[in-house]
């Protein structure tokens, strides 16, 4: 090397886990040869990561100065910042009464026809000022940035009125501009039946296509849009209308697919080209097939079947069929209130039978790439964004192993410590 780089930013001593292949999304054998680099150096210089490899290889070729940062990160792990690529972060009230409910035996979606579950949270969302959605949106965005996760995807849903939908993807581009994670803004007016259109559900439709999609898209406020295809709520047909009119504005595509029932949603995810095919519990054998001839991402949020007490996606099935799963917390008030996607990778161990190779490529490189960031963010390589996360266990597979501990020590972001513990 003639030209030494100057350094900002060193991470030396722990094990790098860097998620790195030589093309993406990581599927089939891939996912099991999760790349590791044993007592690894990560250097940064501004927000790019411009060296990773042993201290042998990069000793004595990197400009390490007085105004270096020095994280020692011996006997700790190093990946990538985590991805999670859906949730429901912006939201007014809570549902606690409604997972009591559900906890003595209630069905999430019986609650839901009985005028609960979304439905109540429209109500509380269309109460709250954009000032009241923000801070409650920090304040979690705080809760995932401590345990490590550096892109989110945010929904809106809540809203289900022009106003109110604008009002949840407006707070999401203020938090954009506040706070250091990454976010990824997703319009899901589709979300349910609002009250002025229960009986009137193709003008609820058309209101979408003719008025609020092309506001979304006037002003910006979305880069994808996602539909609850659902019984009892967006049918095939409905859904794939408003899929159509949002392709032809330009949005990229995502998915509720086969949550409660087999529907084909993961087939219409396939036949439209989406980005990702979320939730899967009860994609059919169809379905798999069609996901794997197609480049849509399937996204597997094992929490949400844990606190429905639902049966998990086959998520074996479709990774031994070679799809490229990735793995979500589907944050929301109702079906899954838990921000934390250590859990999640824990859960996905546990109940669907992924090894701990396969959870971290699913939470770091296959998520960032159903966001359309995999050149970007997802894994620890020369040029990317040196988004980095620190754990204080030894080796990754300790880390699903730990459930329910945040074992987070320091994240980094676009080359910047937005946390830490002060631990060095
Ligand atoms: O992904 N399934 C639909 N939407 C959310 C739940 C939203 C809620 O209950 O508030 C989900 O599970
Ligand atoms: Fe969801």
């Amino acid at each position: 090397m003639g030209n030494r780089v100057p350094i900002d930013l060193l991470i030396r001593g722990g094990q790098v886990v860097t998620a790195a292949h030589s093309s993406y999304p990581v599927r089939g054998r891939q996912m099991q040869e999760l790349h590791i680099v044993d007592q690894g150096w990560v250097a940064c210089q501004g927000e790019t990561i411009v060296a990773v490899g042993s201290k042998e290889t990069l000793q004595g070729k990197l400009d390490i100065t007085d105004q270096t940062q020095i994280i020692d990160a011996t006997g700790q792990v190093v990946t990538p910042g985590l991805v999670d690529p859906h949730t429901h972060l912006i939201f007014g009230g809570s549902r606690e009464d409604e997972f009591y409910l559900r906890a003595q035996g209630a069905d999430y979606m019986a609650i839901m026809e009985a005028g609960g579950g979304i439905a109540s949270s429209v109500r509380a969302t269309r109460k709250e000022s954009l000032a009241e959605l923000v801070q409650s949106g920090r304040q979690r965005l705080g809760w995932m940035l401590n345990m490590g996760v550096t892109t989110v995807e945010c929904k809106s849903g809540y809203g289900l009125d022009l106003e109110t939908e604008l009002k949840q993807l407006e707070a999401v581009r203020i938090l954009q501009q506040e706070q250091p994670v990454e976010l990824v803004s997703t319009f899901l007016g589709a979300h349910a039946w609002p009250d002025e259109y229960k009986d009137d559900q193709e003008g609820y439709v058309d209101f979408l296509i003719h008025t609020v999609l092309p506001r979304v898209k006037e002003e910006d406020l979305a880069e994808y849009v996602d539909v609850f295809t659902e019984k009892g709520v967006f049918s095939v047909e409905q859904s794939r209308r408003i899929f159509q009119k949002a392709k032809e504005l330009g949005f990229k595509l995502r998915i509720h697919a086969d949550e409660m029932n087999t529907l084909g949603g993961a087939e219409l995810a396939a036949e439209m080209g989406m980005s990702s095919a979320d939730h899967l519990l009860m994609v059919s054998d169809q379905g798999i097939q069609a996901l794997g001839e197609s480049d849509v991402i399937p996204i597997l949020l094992p929490a949400t079947a844990f606190s429905l007490r639902k049966p998990y996606a086959p998520a074996r099935k479709m990774l031994d069929a070679g799809l490229p799963v990735a793995l979500a917390t589907d944050f929301n008030p109702g079906s899954c209130p838990t921000a934390n996607l250590s859990l999640v990778m824990s859960i996905a161990c546990l109940y669907m039978a992924m090894t701990p190779e396969e959870v971290f490529h699913a939470v770091t490189i296959n998520a960032a790439h159903s966001l359309g960031r995999s050149d970007r963010i997802g894994s620890i390589e020369v040029g990317k964004q040196a988004d980095l996360a620190i754990f204080a266990v030894d080796h990754y597979k300790k880390i699903p192993y730990f459930f329910g501990v945040n074992l987070v020590t320091t994240v980094v972001k676009q080359g910047k410590i937005v946390r830490s513990d002060g631990k060095r």
